[in-house]
């Protein structure tokens, strides 16, 4: 995992809500960090990255949040005015601006992956067909929840095995190898160590090995730390029981053991997701903290250099 990051294309994937988002920002942090010239492009105009350093900037646009960090919200109807005007001049710019080209293309199935997929593989590009624009030595997509982030992978061998030959088999097929090639591409799942996430996350493996594409990581996020053992447990309960019902000991001794049950119940799902994947998982903690900042992405950068080169 430690050639993790000489990867030029990382896609983060996973169920809804487990921390897609915040790991992707703290990947590209650790990967700036490192030195190395880094984009994290968000899908769909989530704005999640602009927002974290309170950037501003067009959403297409790519835009500096951090020493040798940038990000770029990627919508299909953008990438594709981009791509008729640097493929094919004014007849393909007029085309592209056109309302009814437009709605005619984007009603074609697959396409609005495809786009997205074309502009997120031209970012990967040494290089860019974009004029003017600097090359990336990594960059970081922060995917859909699973079920789309698979589509969205599938897409281009999907068109370029369909259509077969034109400009867009070609195209598809050449983003398709790029995809294929693990020393171009990895791909990660984040989880919560949670029965839903867990289940997700396994399923995920199975169907993207069933592809060729391997899960080159899963990391576990929001874990609690175990503070207290099973016999501290038990310790904390028999105090408890010698505390009046609303007295200030009792609520604080009930508050430990819920936390001990909590971390419990993970670490009895991170032990289920490795058993299932065969691996351990790379874990991440539960940060306690009023707003999510710049220091807590930064935590999570060095947490995960240091799972990363365990
Ligand atoms: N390790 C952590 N400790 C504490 N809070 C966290 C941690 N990771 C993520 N969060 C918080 O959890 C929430 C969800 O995270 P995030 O937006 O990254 O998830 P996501 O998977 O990208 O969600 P979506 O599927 O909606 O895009 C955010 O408020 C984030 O700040
Ligand atoms: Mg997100």
């Amino acid at each position: 995992v430690a050639a993790l990051l000489d990867r030029r294309l990382i896609f983060v994937t996973g169920k809804g809500g487990v921390g897609k988002s915040t790991v992707a920002i703290a990947l590209g942090l650790l990967a700036a960090r490192s030195g190395r010239r880094t984009i994290v492009a968000e899908l769909a105009r989530q704005e999640r990255v602009r927002n974290s350093f309170a950037a501003g900037g067009d959403t297409f646009e790519e835009v500096e949040v951090a020493d040798g960090l940038f990000t770029i919200s990627i919508d299909p109807e953008s990438a594709m005015e981009e791509y008729l005007r640097v493929k094919t001049g004014r007849i393909g710019q007029a085309l592209g601006s056109s309302r009814l080209f437009q709605a005619f293309a984007m009603a074609t199935p697959g396409m609005r992956e495809l786009l997205s997929m074309g502009k997120v593989w031209e970012l990967a590009q040494s290089a860019r067909r974009t004029s003017g624009a600097d090359p990336y030595d990594v960059v970081i997509v922060d995917s859909p929840a699973a079920g789309h982030g698979i589509g969205l992978l599938r897409t281009p061998r999907t068109f370029a095995d369909i259509a077969r030959v034109g400009p867009v088999a070609a195209t598809a097929q050449r983003i398709a190898a790029s995809i294929d090639d693990r020393s171009f591409t990895a791909v990660l799942a984040v989880a919560t160590a949670e029965e839903m996430p867990v289940n997700e996350t396994l399923w995920l493996s199975e169907a993207l090995a069933g592809d060729g594409l391997a899960l080159d990581a899963v990391i576990v996020n929001a874990l609690y730390l175990e503070r207290f053992s099973a016999a501290d447990g038990t310790r904390l309960a028999r105090a408890r029981r010698g505390t009046g019902v609303s007295s200030p000991a009792n609520a604080a001794l009930g508050a430990a053991l819920s936390l001990r049950a909590r971390a419990a119940a993970q670490r009895e799902q991170l032990n289920r997701l490795a058993e299932g994947l065969g691996a351990a998982p790379l874990q991440l903690p539960y940060l306690f903290a009023e707003t999510f900042g710049h220091d807590e992405l930064h935590a999570l950068a060095d947490a995960l250099d240091a799972e990363l080169g365990r």
